[in-house]
């Protein structure tokens, strides 16, 4: 009996290898991370996707989320198994056509089994049929899917793509975006780049959102509610969309005296970064109670407590920047955060300058002397500075700094040939904190080596800056210090 059920299974396996080719032997399971050391689980092995197609259907009353997920991608090894990252309950999978095996594991994995290997360097379609409620789901026991009163949102870095779409949700595999998601009339459904067109049919409206320029899953947005969209062109030729719930309260003539200025704010910033890279500009103000702001591509995600006290251009200015620092060129892992946010924050330097209310170099050496030799500010290097520390003020304010040393070292004309020619030197593409030094190194002619190091690595407060030093007063507080420090608030509640 025994033998008798061995044997044919043990005859069954030698006959399957000898059928299979050599390279789909070969297959190996992906990677249930993409192999950041400070997220070691986020993103998968094994593929690089191009394009999702997402087409949802999303109820506010109940928060019910479901539909379907087409993504396109190309294998980058041979594959018998491959995750995406996912937490809503799944009821179908194919993956070329053919139905596959699926299983979740982890904290937010879902394991797809292809019903044959898929060999290396082929292109691949992943269809996924899923519905849920993303309210009810966490992973770490945490969610950063928000309710509003009106519908929810999905705007949070580093993951925010877990509770609403499936993907490989890494910075480093970026696509492009066609987001399509039917609410009941009256409520509508915002994402990112351009409203391509709508349709309404018994008593529901279709919005069908198209980017067409790669972009990070974190970068990704999804708003659904009850919103006022104001429309416009820039002088510099950028069509601007914002939208702001009809519901912000006393915050709302703040909110839009902010958010409206961004065709100004960003043809001001192409005169320092280069030509706006997207096909879309704009924000969108829900009635959420977080305090931050994020840099969602074309579609800036703006907390109603950004404009608590009053207009703040500072924060639409420093969301703007990271369009072309963080957006187009987006960071190569997670450890590389400096490049998003020590610009961003460098940029509202710059706003600080164009306002008359401190120059950079003023509010570099403010931000200098208001953190004291034996504050802890300076133990965190903004250049690496581990998952715990990612956004503390120092990857901010520190990363700053290190901006103006550069500035300082290399002198304006190089400096701003440097500010304005990354974001083309790696456009809609990603780079580490590596490829900026040897990009700048390029320009300027020169080694910065020593230059980052000390502001970017050492867990030392540096010595005091010449251009500091020479004046020998204590420097006075900018006037825009206050606003400049406020969006630091990044977990605010
Ligand atoms: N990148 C955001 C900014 O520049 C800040 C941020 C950090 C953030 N962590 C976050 C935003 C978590 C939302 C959620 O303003
Ligand atoms: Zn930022």
């Amino acid at each position: 009996m025994h033998r008798r059920l061995i044997a044919p299974g043990a005859l069954a396996a030698a006959s399957l290898l000898l059928a299979i080719p050599a390279s789909a032997a070969e297959a190996s399971p992906g990677a249930p991370g993409i192999g950041d050391p400070y997220y070691p689980y986020y993103g998968n092995g094994g593929y690089d996707v191009s394009h999702y197609d997402l087409r949802l259907t999303y109820r506010p009353s109940t928060d019910e989320l479901s539909g379907t997920a087409t993504i396109s991608a190309r294998t980058t090894q041979s594959l018998n198994r491959f995750n995406l990252d996912f937490l809503l309950d799944v009821s179908e999978v194919r993956v070329n056509g053919n139905a596959a095996r699926f299983a979740t594991s982890g904290e937010h994995e879902l394991e797809i089994t292809p019903k044959s290997p898929l060999a290396k360097d082929t292109p691949v379609t992943v269809v996924v049929r899923y519905s849920g409620v993303p309210s009810t789901k966490s992973a770490y026991g945490f969610t950063t899917w928000h309710r509003t009163p009106d519908g929810a949102i999905a705007a949070d870095e580093p993951e925010a793509a877990w509770w609403w779409f499936p993907s490989n949700d890494h910075p480093s595999d970026k696509a492009t975006y066609d987001v399509s998601v039917a609410v009941p009339d009256g409520t509508q459904a915002l994402s990112n780049g351009t409203l391509q067109s709508t349709s309404s049919q018994r008593g529901w409206t279709r919005y069908n959102w198209r980017q067409n320029k790669p972009q990070a899953t974190y970068l990704t947005t999804l708003a659904l509610g009850r919103f006022d969209v104001t429309t416009a062109t820039s002088d510099g030729g950028v069509p601007v969309l914002n939208a702001y719930s009809k519901d912000l309260g006393d915050n709302d003539g703040a909110a839009r005296a902010s958010v409206e200025r961004t065709g100004e704010i960003v043809d001001w910033l192409s005169g320092y970064l280069g030509p706006y890279p997207f096909s879309s500009a704009g924000g969108y103000v829900p009635n959420t109670t977080t305090g931050y702001a994020l840099e969602t591509q074309t579609r800036v995600y703006y907390s109603p407590k950004q404009f608590a006290g009053g207009s703040n251009t500072s924060v639409v200015v420093h969301e703007l920047a990271h369009q072309w620092y963080g957006d187009d060129v987006s960071i190569a892992g997670w450890k590389d955060i400096w490049l998003n946010e020590g610009f961003a924050r460098y940029a509202q330097w710059l706003w600080s300058e164009h306002e008359g209310e401190g120059t950079a170099q003023e509010l570099a050496d403010y931000t200098y002397a208001s953190h004291p030799a034996d504050d802890p500010f300076w133990t965190v290097a903004p250049g690496d500075p581990g998952p715990d520390n990612q956004f503390a003020a120092a990857v901010y304010d520190r990363g700053a700094l290190a901006v103006q040393a550069l500035r300082n070292a290399v002198g304006d004309e190089t400096f701003f040939a440097i500010l304005k020619g990354w974001p083309k030197s790696h456009a809609y593409g990603n780079a580490s904190v590596g490829d900026f030094r040897a990009y700048a190194e390029g320009v300027a002619g020169r080694s910065l080596k020593a230059l980052f190091d000390t502001w970017l690595y050492d867990t030392v407060r540096p010595a005091q800056p010449a251009v500091a030093s020479a004046r020998g007063t204590a420097p006075v507080r900018p006037a825009s210090w206050t606003k400049i420090q406020a969006t630091n608030d990044v977990h605010g509640g």
